[in-house]
């Protein structure tokens, strides 16, 4: 159990790029908890969501990144979970201000939509910025 952890998990649309991202962060030394799937089955994005949502709860990890077709269905899913803040972002800038004003502990990828440049550099944006706080924080606290 390790809030450095970092949270990994897809449907059948997002297991390559989450075994490209998972490769890659365990390459840079990261402690990655995969929550599957890991198959090209067919399977349901809400039960991935609902997977980092226990992970995030129960202190496995502390950030998280998930991976749909979109990445819009298992944001949803994610977002239910009031301690979540699932950020569905397209590139580096929207990983930025997804952390530096939304504290968003978990960056969501479209598989389909995002090439892996673009993912690749969402990912090291969002796992390299701190929250600012300050007027931020007041939002974030009225969110949950
Ligand atoms: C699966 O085909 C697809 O619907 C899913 O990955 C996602 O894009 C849903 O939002």
């Amino acid at each position: 159990m390790s809030l450095d952890a970092i949270a990994i998990a897809s449907d059948h649309a997002g297991v390559e790029v989450k075994t490209e991202i998972t490769s890659l962060l365990r390459g840079q030394g990261h402690d990655v908890v995969d929550l599957g799937t890991n198959g090209p089955e067919s399977v349901d994005y809400p039960d991935f969501a609902n997977a980092m949502a226990a992970a995030l709860k129960d202190g496995r990890a502390g950030r998280g990144i998930l991976i749909c077709g979109t990445g819009i269905g298992i944001s949803i899913a994610a977002n239910r979970h009031r301690h979540v803040r699932a950020a569905r972002c397209c590139d580096s800038t929207d990983a930025r201000l997804a952390r530096q004003h939304n504290d968003a502990n978990v960056l969501v990828l479209g598989s389909r939509t995002a090439g892996w440049e673009t993912a690749r550099d969402a990912v090291l944006a969002f796992l390299g910025t701190e929250f600012e706080g300050g007027r931020h924080m007041r939002r974030v606290e009225k969110m949950s």
